[in-house]
């Protein structure tokens, strides 16, 4: 398979929504909520990723398909190479007319990410990735392509210098909410690590851009309870190829699932990601959620 003409096709595809997306108006009755008022999906949503879809299934037809806005409850990925697309991610930001916004395309091959595309079009910024040929970012069309981390970070991990990225998704009741709660309390107070809090938490409201700022050094890592493999699948290859590290939210799982909906993703590091994910992991302890 050739991974770097699919990339090309990708980035062709990607470009092609973002344009969708930047060159719309949010208007308030194109906005539905799907299970609250916390989870909008917009017309603008439905018509990128059925334009998405409409490019990769006539060049790869043999390819399987996720979409977040046509994912029927039950499918789950199999050995098939799998796009999996997020046509807007941060939709909450696009209606609002916050420019945090992305079109996530990832190509999954035996459960793993293996292409990882993120476009955010009201900025132009680019994040890339195929595994084994390191990860890049690009802003503008022309601009030159920098190799991720964009921040060499010298200085090994700690949970009391961390700039973490967080999100409180859209499951604002039930096991999800009451463990997010739970871990951002802990992480704001004396009790994240050693008597310390951490240095700054960051919700963008966009999971995708948020991983692809770790892959870039920017932030140190990124947490969610309850996001779902769209938000996920393209930055995590990102991720990956950047040195960086995605582990389970689940304590003591060193191998996470694509569709595990608990992320932790850690930013490369000398001396590694270990410690750290044992110090957060100490901070989620047991619980029922997702
Ligand atoms: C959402 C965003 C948000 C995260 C949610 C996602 P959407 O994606 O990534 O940051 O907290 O869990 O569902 O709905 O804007 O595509």
């Amino acid at each position: 398979m050739d991974l770097d003409a699919i990339l090309e096709d990708l980035v062709a595809v990607a470009r092609q929504g973002g344009w969708i997306i930047s060159s719309s108006v949010p208007s308030a009755s194109g906005v539905e909520s799907k299970k609250s008022s916390a989870d909008l999906v917009t017309e603008i949503d439905r018509v990128v990723e059925r334009t998405v879809f409409g490019v990769l299934r006539s060049k790869y037809p043999s390819f399987n398909l996720i979409g977040e806005e046509s994912w029927k409850h039950g499918t789950s990925l199999d050995d098939t190479p799998t796009f999996v697309v997020d046509p807007v991610d941060g939709t909450s930001n696009y209606v609002h007319g916050l420019p945090d916004v992305c079109i996530s395309i990832g190509l999954v091959i035996k459960r793993r990410s293996t292409i990882g595309v993120v476009y955010n079009p009201f900025h132009n910024e680019l994040w890339t990735a195929v595994t084994g040929s390191g990860a890049f970012y690009q802003k503008g069309f022309d601009g030159e392509r920098s190799r991720l981390p964009l921040k060499s970070n010298s200085e090994r991990l700690s949970m009391q210098t961390a700039c973490i990225g967080i999100e409180w998704g859209s499951d604002r009741e039930g096991p999800n909410f009451d463990l997010n709660l739970k871990v951002f309390t802990k992480l704001a107070s004396t009790q994240a690590t050693g008597g310390h809090m951490v240095n700054s938490l960051r919700c963008t409201g966009s999971a995708a851009i948020t991983i692809c700022r770790v892959a870039a050094g920017q932030q140190d890592m990124f947490w969610e309870c309850g996001s779902w493999i769209w938000d996920v699948a393209a930055a995590w290859c990102i991720l990956e190829e950047s040195g960086g590290m995605m582990v389970d939210g689940h304590p003591g799982n060193w191998i996470p699932k694509l569709d595990g909906r608990r992320y932790l993703a850690v930013r490369g590091a000398p001396g590694g990601q270990r410690e750290i994910v044992e110090d957060f992991w100490a901070i989620l302890g047991e619980d029922r959620s997702t």
